[in-house]
């Protein structure tokens, strides 16, 4: 199959460049190594005036990268608007940070329009196209609707939310509706995957037979494929960047003392209040931690122009200065606060220079860097991960000490104990972690989809079983445009 991903967000080659988010960062390697084709955007913006797509094309390790510029007048409207400010709340259960307008929603679905046509030249004799992520829910209706019949699959990084959160979303069921034209979406968890069907059942009131939904536009499959990382080579990477002058300068300036460390896109999903609120805790009830522990707290800046986010990076600030003002010395600051990237080679030395990790989303899809930061530890001598529940990751990572985001006392409690816990603990949840890693590798990810792809197309052609209903049209091209 020629395989064509397509994304939001797309990464260049240089792992040195600082990467926004898990997504573009896991699928580099899997496209420089199978060849595939990755679309995504440019993050140029093009004018009206230009009908044609336009993409720059490049070769990705033995694949191809191709930067798409998307329409200037829709863009705003699509990423900070439908997608950003209906579909990301939603997905997170913060519907009440909901804000969009029928605009929104429209430059939402001319943008997965665009895509579909950009994509045409991409589709060749045994293509398949994997759609990744909630910024392209309506793509593979409309590549339907333009006549592609090869095999489409989904891919959602992001948790789905019970369906009354679901209900929340301006043309929920127009949008849910035109997912149907998927023959495979993929979920990083079950309980994902179960809330996704229960809307399908509820709302749309399918029918739903073995995770297969029978629909005016065909079958399609909704599966559960949690994504992972390489953690050998992550771990190489990680014993090879402690000589990185960034992560050599972090341990000359620790003194002896020992470091928490948090890596996050500022978004109010990351729960960051309540991390900083649990390190205060912990600092205000153990005094004998103050001056020995101190956290290391990465916050990229994202989607700034949303009021939401806006509002967020002024209250993180505020609140760590607060702490650092009330239990700070004049040689020792209890949070290093920093609002920019680093590449994944100096984040793996820095993760391996920390002794606790603290990954406390209040939601999270999966959170890698979860998984890597356990990737990155010396077997030796391993740091411990303190793990929100709410991440998907918590279901393979349960070897960490799991604490509840909400829970400010517990998280200060369990990040205290983190830090006190022997060595031969640590150990031993370190390597039940890492066995699991190993597991269920990204390129067991890939591969899993892919090869459920291919088998859905085949399974959407086979008999229907007895107990189904039988007059259901098999997937066809354009079948999907009814649903809209
Ligand atoms: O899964 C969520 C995701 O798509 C990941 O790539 C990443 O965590 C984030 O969103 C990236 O967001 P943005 O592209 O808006 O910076």
């Amino acid at each position: 199959m020629n395989l064509v991903v397509v994304s939001n967000r797309v990464a260049r080659a240089n792992s040195n460049e600082p990467m926004t988010g898990g997504l573009a960062a896991a699928l580099l390697p899997v496209v420089e190594n199978s060849g595939a084709i990755w679309v995504g955007s440019s993050g140029r913006l093009r004018d009206g005036a230009q009908k044609e797509p336009f993409a720059e094309i490049e070769s990705l390790g033995a694949g191809t990268l191709a930067m798409i510029d998307l329409p200037a007048a829709h863009y705003g409207g699509y990423y900070e608007g439908f997608a950003n400010s209906a579909l990301w709340p939603a997905l997170h259960s913060r519907s009440d940070l909901i804000r969009v307008t029928q605009g929104d929603y429209r430059s939402y679905r001319e943008v997965n329009a665009f895509m579909a046509r950009a994509l045409l030249r991409f589709n060749k004799f045994d293509t398949g196209f994997w759609v990744q992520d909630y910024h392209f829910l309506a793509l593979g209706a409309e590549l339907r609707e333009i006549g592609v019949k090869a095999p489409i699959g989904f891919f959602l990084h992001t948790p789905w939310p019970s369906h009354g959160v679901m209900e929340a979303v301006p043309h929920h069921r127009e949008l849910i509706e035109a997912m149907l034209a998927y023959d495979l979406i993929g979920f990083q968890t079950d309980g994902d995957r179960d809330n996704f069907l229960c809307y399908v059942r509820t709302n749309l009131e399918l029918t739903v037979h073995d995770d297969v939904v029978i629909s005016p536009a065909g079958r399609t499959r909704a599966a559960v494929f949690p994504i992972g990382i390489d953690a050998d080579k992550f771990a190489q990477q990680a014993a090879k960047s402690v000589t990185h002058p960034d992560v050599s300068r972090l341990r000359r300036s620790l003194n002896g003392e020992r470091l928490a460390i948090g890596v996050d896109r500022l978004d109010y999903s990351k729960g960051l209040l309540n991390r900083v609120h649990a390190f205060d805790q912990m600092w205000t009830e153990r005094p004998h931690l103050a001056r020995t522990v101190s956290l290391l707290q990465i916050a990229t800046p994202s989607r700034g122009t949303i009021e939401a986010y806006g509002q967020l990076q002024n209250e993180v600030a505020r609140l760590v200065s607060d702490v650092n003002g009330r239990h700070g010395e004049v040689d020792w600051t209890p949070i290093r606060y920093l609002n920019k990237g680093f590449g994944q080679a100096v984040l793996a030395g820095l993760y391996r220079t920390a002794q606790v990790g603290v990954v406390t989303p209040l939601h999270d899809g999966m959170n890698l860097v979860a998984k890597e930061y356990i990737a990155a530890q010396n077997p030796a001598d391993p740091g411990v991960l303190v793990l929100s529940k709410f991440a998907g990751a918590a279901n393979e990572l349960d070897a960490a000490l799991l604490v509840n985001p909400h829970d400010i006392d517990g998280m200060a409690r369990t990040i205290a104990t983190a830090l006190s816990m022997p060595l031969t603990e640590r150990r031993m949840r370190y390597e039940a972690m890492m066995q699991k890693l190993r597991g269920h590798s990204i390129q067991q990810w890939f591969a899993d989809f892919i090869g459920a792809l291919r088998r859905s197309q085949a399974d959407g052609t086979a008999p229907l079983a007895p107990d189904t209903p039988t007059l259901l049209p098999l997937r066809s091209a354009g079948s999907a445009a009814r649903l809209h």
